[in-house]
Order: C-alpha cells, then sequence, then structure tokens
C-alpha cells in the first residue's frame, strides 16, 4: 500500500495588492453579482473572464423556482464566453458573492460541477485558466489552475 498526498496551491491577496487588470475583472464580476437573479439563496455570485482577445464576458447565477434548473455564475461565464467567442481561450476567471443574510468575508470558490466545467475549457484550449475568488470582504484567492482545487481530474481522454 502506498498513500499519496496531493498538494493545492493557493495565493492569498489582500484587496489592495491586486494586479491591475484583476481589479477590473473583480469590479465586473461584482457588477454582475449585484446583479444575479437569487430570489430563493438569496446568494448573488458573480463571474467575469478574460478572454485572450482582452474581452470580459460575465455571468451571475440564474435561479428557478424549480431550484435544479437554475445555474452558477461560473458556468453562465464560461458557457457564454463559449458561445459568444469560440476558439478564444480564457485566461482568468474572477468569481465573488454575497449574501442577504450574512457578510460573506472568506473567497468563495467554484462548486464542483463548476470546477469540472472550467476544466472541459483548460483542457480544450491545452493552457491553464488563473481562478480569482474572493467574498464581498477579505482576502482575495488565486490559483493557477482548476487542477489544483479539483485533483484527480476525469476528462475527455478517459474516454
Ligand atoms: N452558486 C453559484 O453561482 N456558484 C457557486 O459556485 C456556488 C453556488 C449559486 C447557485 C445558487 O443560485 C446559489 O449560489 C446558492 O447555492
Amino acid at each position: 500500500m502506498k498513500r499519496f498526498q496531493i498538494p493545492v496551491f493557493i495565493d492569498e491577496y489582500e484587496p489592495g495588492e491586486l494586479p491591475a487588470d484583476i481589479q477590473q475583472l473583480k469590479r465586473q464580476a461584482e457588477i454582475a453579482r449585484d446583479n444575479a437573479y437569487a430570489p430563493y439563496s438569496h446568494f448573488r455570485v458573480g463571474a467575469a473572464v478574460l478572454l485572450d482577445n482582452g474581452i470580459i464576458v460575465t455571468g451571475s447565477n440564474q435561479e428557478n423556482a424549480a431550484y435544479p434548473s437554475g445555474m452558477c455564475a461560473e458556468r453562465v461565464a464560461v458557457w457564454s464566453a463559449g458561445a459568444q467567442y469560440p476558439g478564444r481561450k480564457i485566461l482568468k476567471l474572477y468569481i465573488t458573492a454575497r449574501s442577504e443574510h450574512k457578510t460573506v468575508d472568506r473567497p468563495v470558490p467554484p462548486c464542483g460541477a463548476c470546477r469540472q466545467s472550467i476544466l472541459e475549457y483548460e483542457v480544450k484550449q491545452n493552457e491553464p485558466i488563473e481562478i480569482w475568488f474572493s467574498g464581498e470582504k477579505g482576502p482575495v484567492w488565486k490559483t493557477d489552475s482548476v487542477k489544483n482545487i479539483l485533483p484527480l481530474i476525469f476528462d475527455g481522454s478517459d474516454l
């Protein structure tokens, strides 16, 4: 028997030390978050992706009275980028959230299904996607690839 350890690498930033392009991406994600349609959870999530042509595409969570029919902000953003700009690479993704019930002061990472969807684009474009995430306040976390937060990936090469 062998036991493996798989490390997770996260860089932590204070909001004041973010690079200029990330500050802009964060701002776009915050605008998207504030326009989320979240009448059931009251948990608003915004995502902004930066493409290799410099364009920023945003998404926010879209809920539904039939709960499972709703969609997360991250998938709205990456699928929208895939639909509007096919062939363009996604360089960076910023995610942020706020709640009407409490102050979200911890970085909010993408859910498992969103990680799998982001992975699909990383594999397709053969280049990692930087993922940045934060709450409405507090530190900002960054990881260089979705693979860091989705170890043991399952992708098309498994089929
Ligand atoms: N949500 C996202 O948009 N992204 C995530 O990664 C986690 C959850 C949304 C889905 C739902 O509308 C609300 O947050 C509560 O789960």
